[in-house]
């Protein structure tokens, strides 16, 4: 009897329902007669069986609670599912550079030397695109990127949940080629800042991804309704520019209950519209966020996942502080333009080893591995006159002139 009542426990765990004895299960010692301890043998086969559908019954409403994420409730492992022995590959790890881009790619004069200094082996490309661009001889310099726009593309409005259903397309046809074990997002408007190389080596020594994360307590851009799905206190923020390991890729690709949270209560409030007059009042007031900026993080965050996270970007963007409040934005990143992306500007930007995160008083010292490193591997935002120049400085390779007349003849 207290055995069973043992293992009844035991099959409840932690569950709040808690099972009491009661007086029908005191056994007699009395000796009976055969007929009735026929009688009482029947009852205690009934009781027995009554006593499993319940610890059944126990379990399920376990399981139940489970499936509804609170606070309380264990971080949100059921989006984690496994896809089996390609996440045990061994050969030479490639880098997926995963380009998001409008149109064409303006600075594909840079990545293709980039590239050029590459082993063929050690790296893949996907584009997205505008829908039915092609990258080929008439529309890229760099043969690097023909062929390589994804064929279900879609249209993307920035700051609209188009923008990280893009990024799951690219992660997901990237997820494809299972030498694929770091996963990078650029943008068309963004540098390496070193060579292919060093690049490789500085993700390939870490186990972690990289992705900006922190609390963002005051913006007012979670929305209440979120909850309990998603609740605020796994809500982050960060920059859409992340690098990640192929498990949290693949979290971000099989994810079906947070994309849809995001894609109904993530929108951007509409800019001001002199036209609409007094109209713009009331649409000022309603709510603002933006999905690229919270969806990766506040994902990774339930999924318990923070610990595998170096919480930074590794891509570099200078704010201009100068901007008023005022304007639509607020900051908005800096363009470097010819003159302001010389030797001098890009040595203080690769000297960066640190990142102050005012939200959280927390300083985050760059490293890969436990090693210090600087903390940027890559810079937007670069107009051609300021990627030529890094070209011609040297920064991903041995310079070739060539390829700068190549650049500047088109
Ligand atoms: C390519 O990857 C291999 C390891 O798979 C590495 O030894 C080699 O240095 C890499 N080449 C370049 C150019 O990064
Ligand atoms: C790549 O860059 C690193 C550091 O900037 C440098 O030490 C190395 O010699 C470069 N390698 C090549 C192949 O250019
Ligand atoms: C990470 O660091 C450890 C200890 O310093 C070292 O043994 C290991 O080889 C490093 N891993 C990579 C991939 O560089
Ligand atoms: C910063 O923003 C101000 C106001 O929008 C603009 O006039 C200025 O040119 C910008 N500075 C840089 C370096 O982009």
């Amino acid at each position: 009897m207290n055995d069973f009542w043992r293992s009844l426990s035991f099959f409840q765990g932690g569950a709040k329902t808690t099972v009491k004895p009661t007086t029908t299960f005191i056994m007699t010692k009395k000796p009976v007669p055969g007929q009735a301890r026929h009688v009482i043998w029947l009852s205690w086969k009934l009781v027995i069986l009554l006593c499993i559908v319940f610890s059944f019954v126990a379990l399920f409403r376990l399981h139940f609670q489970y499936e509804i994420p609170s606070s309380s409730a264990p971080p949100f492992r059921h989006v984690i599912r496994s896809r089996g022995p390609q996440d045990y590959f061994k050969g030479p790890a490639k880098i997926a550079f995963l380009f998001l881009v409008r149109r064409d790619l303006p600075l594909d004069f840079l990545w293709e030397s980039f590239f050029e200094n590459a082993a063929v082996a050690n790296f893949s490309i996907y584009i997205h695109s505008a829908p039915g661009f092609v990258f080929d001889e008439s529309t890229t310099r760099s043969k690097f990127f023909y062929g390589r726009q994804l064929s279900n593309s879609i249209q993307v409005a920035w700051g609209e949940s188009s923008m990280i259903a893009a990024e799951r397309l690219l992660l997901e046809a990237a997820l494809g080629d299972p030498a694929n074990q770091r996963f990078v997002l650029v943008s068309d408007s963004c540098v390496p800042l070193y060579n292919f190389t060093y690049i490789y080596n500085y993700l390939m020594a870490s186990p972690r991804s990289f992705v900006d994360s922190f609390l963002d307590g005051k913006e007012g851009r979670y929305h209440p309704k979120m909850s309990p799905v998603i609740p605020k206190d796994r809500w982050r923020k960060g920059s859409q520019w992340i690098s990640l390991i192929r498990s949290h890729a693949e979290v971000i690709v099989d994810d079906e209950i947070i994309f849809p949270v995001f894609k109904k209560l993530c929108k951007r409030r509409p800019p001001v519209d002199a036209s609409k007059g007094k109209l713009n009042l009331k649409l000022q007031k309603q709510h603002n966020c933006i999905p690229d900026e919270h969806y990766v993080p506040t994902l990774l965050a339930m999924c318990g996942l923070e610990g595998e996270l170096e919480r930074r970007t590794l891509t570099y963007t200078q704010w201009n502080q100068s901007a008023t409040k005022m304007e639509n934005k607020g900051w908005h990143p800096t363009t470097f333009s010819y003159a302001n992306a010389g030797p001098k500007q890009i040595r203080e930007i690769k000297r960066i080893n640190h990142v102050y995160y005012e939200t959280e008083f927390r300083t985050e010292w760059c490293r890969t591995n436990n090693t210090m490193v600087p903390c940027f591997l890559f810079a937007r935002k670069f107009s051609r006159g300021a990627a030529m120049r890094i070209l011609s400085e040297g920064v991903v390779g041995p310079f070739d002139a060539s390829s700068l007349l190549d650049a500047s003849s088109s």
